[in-house]
């Protein structure tokens, strides 16, 4: 591989500075990903590998990032478990038919990872496109987070419904999730067959968990899935928001990356961790809407933090917002690409 800053980082081996990419970077934030969303819907673009390339390939292209991430959603697992799933412009994804009791939880196929070879279709596709350039990142959503929109059939402020069904039917939520985790391992084994450089397990919401909770319900299932993945070679990053609280429970999971969120000093949180554990964040993306002089700051500032730090992948503490300027992305990238450790 021509550049693999991120695969050494990952695995806490020297670079000569951070590498770079951005959550949510193959995104609407660029005119170009307009230009071919306004023509098919969203599970279309994602279930086509030539356009699910296309789109991986923008952030590559137009921002030099160290990195591409496939272009796919973390409720993929969940529709192909079953879940009837669309996405309305303003509204987000949603489940047609939410999953709220044990008979709903019966239907719940994990047989289906056939189902899912479109995404190993689409790996192929965009690895012939990088031309061994860059590392391609996989990814899929965490037991917990999947779940959350299962039951509360699409985005939720409190997951209340998801919290009751915890605290009232911890066996049924097992059940669930135990059916979730098995489906990610196939899936991410998939991906890992299809030829995936490094892999992003999104456990976006966990932080509204209790700690108590998160071992039981999030922390106990990503360590079963990074348990069962054919990892050889293969760095695993895992993205919680909320990392500032969890991050030590993430790194008994056994990633090779814990991705932490803006609320935590990146260097206590990089400190306080076993050795040989890497980090990944933590720029507040709302900072990407200040002016440069600012954007360029703030990323120094980090960057003085972390100086003399293996095992440091430059990233936003979340994923990119659709109104920041595209200019504003491509000049923090030019900030990152100047520094050396
Ligand atoms: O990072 C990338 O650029 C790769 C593609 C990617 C998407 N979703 C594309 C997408 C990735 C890695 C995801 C992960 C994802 N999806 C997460 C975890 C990441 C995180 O931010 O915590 C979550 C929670 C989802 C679920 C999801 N998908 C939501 C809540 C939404 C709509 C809300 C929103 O952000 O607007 C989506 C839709 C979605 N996934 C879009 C994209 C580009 C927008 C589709 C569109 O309207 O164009």
């Amino acid at each position: 591989m021509q550049n693999d800053l991120l695969i050494r980082a990952a695995f806490s081996q020297p670079t000569e500075r951070p590498p770079v990419w951005i959550m949510r970077q193959a995104g609407r934030f660029m005119k170009e990903y307009w230009d071919i969303k306004n023509r098919y819907s969203f599970l279309e673009m994602c279930k086509t590998p030539e356009i699910a390339a296309d789109v991986t390939m923008l952030p590559v292209d137009l921002l030099g990032v160290d990195a591409a991430i496939l272009f796919s959603d973390i409720l993929v697992t969940a529709e192909a478990m079953g879940g009837q799933l669309s996405f309305e412009q303003g509204v987000g994804p949603q489940f047609a038919n939410p999953v709220r009791n044990r008979a709903d939880a019966e239907t719940l196929r994990t047989d289906v990872v056939d189902k899912l070879q479109y995404v190993g279709d689409a790996i192929q596709v965009i690895r012939q496109r990088l031309q061994g350039r860059i590392p391609l990142i996989g990814f899929a959503g965490a037991p917990f987070t999947v779940l959350s929109y299962l039951v509360e059939g699409g985005s939720s402020k409190d997951f209340k419904r998801t919290k009751l069904l915890l605290h009232n039917e911890p066996e049924l939520a097992h059940f669930i999730l135990q059916k979730i985790a098995d489906v990610t391992v196939d899936y991410l084994n998939l991906q890992i067959a299809a030829g995936i450089n490094a892999l992003q397990l999104f456990d976006s919401w966990a932080l509204a968990l209790s700690w108590d909770d998160y071992k039981t319900f999030a922390h106990h299932y990503n360590t079963y899935i990074f348990s069962k993945l054919n990892r050889a070679g293969v760095p695993v990053i895992s993205f919680c928001k909320g990392s500032s609280v969890f991050a030590p429970l993430m790194a008994e999971a056994k990633p090779n990356v814990v991705s932490v969120d803006w609320n935590a000093d990146l260097r206590h949180v990089k400190d306080s961790l076993p050795h040989g554990v890497a980090v990944q964040g933590n720029l507040d993306p709302f900072v990407l809407y200040a002016d440069k002089k600012v954007i360029r700051e703030k990323i120094l500032h980090l960057f003085e933090r972390m100086r003399g730090q293996d095992g440091f992948i430059f990233n936003l503490g979340h994923g990119i917002m659709p109104d920041i300027p595209f200019d504003n992305v491509k000049y923090a990238i030019e900030v990152v690409k100047e520094f050396r450790f």
